[in-house]
C-alpha cells in the first residue's frame, strides 16, 4: 500500500515539535478561507512522501493549545484542502488501560474503527450519530511489523473518564482513549480520504494515579516515542 501524500493531524505543540524537527518541516500557508483559524501547517518530504503536518495551534481566547474535537475537525479540513492527501493520520498521545495490557509508551494504530464515548443523545434516531463510529485504513500488518498494537480508539472532549464515559468505553471495546481521532476521521471520511490514528500511551486510565499527573510526568518521553513511531509508519507507507 503506497501512499504519496499524507497529512498528519496533531493537537499539542509539545506532541508535534519533535516530529517537525525530525522531518525538517517548514511552515506552509493555509488557504485564504482558513486565515482566521488557529491551526498551523507544516510541510516536509519523508521517505518519498509529500507530508503535511497540521497542528491545532493556540486558542486566541485562552492562550493554550487547541486540544479536542473542534480544533481537530478544523485542522483536518484545512490540511485536506491545502494538501489533497491520500491518507490522513491522527497522531498524538492517549490514555490506555491496564486491563488491556497497555503500558506507558506502547504505540497503537487504530483498528477496526474510531468511535466516540461522550456524545450522549437520547433522541430518536441519533444513537449512531452519537456513537460517531468511523472505519479506518487497514494498517494492521504494517503496525504488527513495527511492533505496534492495534485497537479501537475512542474520542471524547474530556481528559478524565466519567462513569458514563467508562461504561461507553467498556461497551465499545475501545483500548485507547483520546480527544481528537473521531473528529479527524469524520472530516477525512466526509472528504473521502482514508484515515488512521497512531497513538502513544501517556497514561493509564485505570491506574490509581491521577491522569493529569501521569500525563505531565510522561509527556516528555512519550513525544519522542511518538516522533519515532510516526516516522517509522511513514517510512513504511511511502514509496521509499
Ligand atoms: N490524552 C492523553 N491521555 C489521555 C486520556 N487519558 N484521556 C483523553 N485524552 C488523553
Amino acid at each position: 500500500m503506497d501512499f504519496k501524500r499524507v497529512a498528519v493531524v496533531m493537537a499539542m505543540e509539545a506532541e508535534a515539535e519533535p516530529l517537525l524537527e525530525a522531518v525538517g518541516a517548514r511552515p506552509a500557508d493555509a488557504p485564504a478561507w482558513a486565515a482566521a483559524l488557529p491551526c498551523k501547517l507544516y510541510s516536509a518530504y519523508e521517505a518519498g512522501l509529500e507530508l503535511m503536518v497540521a497542528v491545532g495551534g493556540t486558542d486566541p481566547f485562552t492562550g493554550v493549545d487547541c486540544i479536542g474535537t473542534q480544533a481537530a475537525a478544523l485542522a483536518t479540513q484545512v490540511a485536506v484542502s491545502a494538501h489533497a492527501p491520500d491518507l490522513v493520520v491522527s497522531a498524538g498521545t492517549a490514555g490506555g488501560y491496564r486491563r488491556s495490557g497497555a503500558e506507558v509508551g506502547h504505540v497503537y494504530v487504530a483498528w477496526p474503527r474510531i468511535v466516540c464515548h461522550d456524545r450522549r443523545i437520547p433522541l430518536g434516531g441519533f444513537d449512531a450519530f452519537g456513537r460517531g463510529e468511523h472505519p479506518v485504513a487497514d494498517l494492521r500488518a504494517t503496525a504488527a511489523e513495527l511492533g505496534m498494537r492495534s485497537g479501537i480508539v475512542t474520542t471524547g472532549d474530556s481528559l478524565d473518564e466519567s462513569t458514563a464515559d467508562a461504561e461507553a468505553i467498556a461497551a465499545s471495546g475501545a483500548e485507547v482513549k483520546e480527544m481528537e481521532a473521531a473528529a479527524v476521521a469524520w472530516v477525512a471520511r466526509l472528504n473521502e480520504v482514508p484515515v488512521t490514528a497512531l497513538k502513544v500511551i501517556s497514561d493509564l486510565v485505570d491506574d490509581p494515579a491521577p491522569t493529569p499527573e501521569q500525563f505531565a510526568a510522561n509527556l516528555g518521553s512519550v513525544v519522542l516515542i511518538l516522533r519515532d513511531a510516526v516516522k517509522a509508519l511513514l517510512d513504511r507507507l511511502g514509496p521509499g
